[in-house]
């Protein structure tokens, strides 16, 4: 059984599944709402991040079509004159909607990209020893093969004085209705048809990061806003004959073909149910996320 383990199982179907989703939250719309990205450009510091006349080094992993990434790297560059920005992402669907972005705006002419075609796991073979200001991980922590060793791997790469910046789905329910706000599904899924180890599946949240860090004795803050959720419209879900709706269900069990698994749909879709709200005949399913800053000590 395939449960969480929707990229492992196709590459292809995941990025179906993701275009599918973002579509069922209104991607393009958010990328036209200054709000959403001005919560991410709130978390870089205001601070210069490095010293003055030297390049500002960020590493984005998992960068998507760098819709986030552009929004960070314009807040740098207020108070840098040039940032080199290394991007990992295996998927060239993505790089080429980022180069296209980069090309089209202007304002992000300073930045020297540096494009790496590569997953976390193919980037760390590379054994550059680079050391980077700011390194992030924006929704992409689900989808390495071992996210102990990417941890890892991110905070070795890390200067000293740099900061690590992180959202994954968060674990908790959400503040006043007590709704799942997006985790515990994941948390059910795995309870009922998990096998094996959890942490080698896409079924990962924000308590796994914060564990790892807490181990290490590293400290960091964590924020949760509303305006970062994701509010998704799963109506489609629900009809079985909806290509989209099963492709979102994919999605958000990350789990390849539930409509082939009656069991596993009849819970997802039940969990769901209970869990979302009827909104303009829509029904919406809300999605938050945790945001995690740890700032690397000078030694
Ligand atoms: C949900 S998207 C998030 C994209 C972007 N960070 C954002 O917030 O808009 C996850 C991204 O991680 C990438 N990805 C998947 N597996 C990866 C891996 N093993 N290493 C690095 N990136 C990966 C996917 O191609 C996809 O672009």
């Amino acid at each position: 059984m395939e449960v969480g383990r929707l990229i492992n199982y196709s590459p292809e179907r995941y990025l179906e599944s993701m275009m599918a989703l973002r579509t069922a939250y209104g991607r393009d719309q958010r990328d036209r709402d200054p709000a959403y990205y001005q919560y991410f450009v709130a978390k870089v510091p205001d601070s210069a991040l490095c010293e003055p006349g030297t390049d500002l080094r960020v590493l984005g992993i998992g960068s998507g079509s760098g819709d986030v990434d552009s929004a960070i790297l314009k807040k740098l560059l207020q108070r840098h004159n040039s940032v080199y920005n290394r991007v990992v992402e295996p998927s060239g669907e993505m790089i080429e909607r980022y180069k296209t972005r980069v090309r089209e705006d202007t304002s992000l002419g300073a930045v020297n990209f540096d494009w790496r075609q590569q997953t976390a796991e193919e980037y760390v073979q590379t054994k550059d020893d680079t050391k980077f200001h700011l390194i992030h991980a924006v929704h992409v922590l689900y989808h390495v093969e071992d996210l102990d060793a990417t941890l890892r791997n991110m905070w070795e790469q890390l200067a000293d004085g740099g900061y690590m910046f992180i959202t994954i789905k968060s674990d908790a329910c959400y503040a006043f209705e007590g709704k799942d706000a997006g985790g515990k599904l994941y948390y059910k899924l795995w309870e009922k048809f998990g096998k094996g180890d959890r942490l080698k599946t896409s079924l990962r949240t924000s308590v796994d990061v914060e564990q790892w860090l807490d181990a290490r004795g590293i400290s960091y803050d964590v924020t949760s806003e509303d305006v970062a959720a994701l509010n998704i419209d799963i109506s489609e879900c629900f009809n079985e004959k909806s290509e989209a709706g099963m492709k979102i269900l994919d999605f958000l069990t990350q789990t390849p073909h539930v409509s082939n698994m009656p069991e596993i749909r009849a819970m997802t879709l039940e969990h769901m149910q209970c869990n979302s709200s009827m909104v303009n005949g829509k029904r919406l399913y809300k999605v938050e996320s945790e945001d995690i800053v740890a700032f690397k000590k000078c030694e």
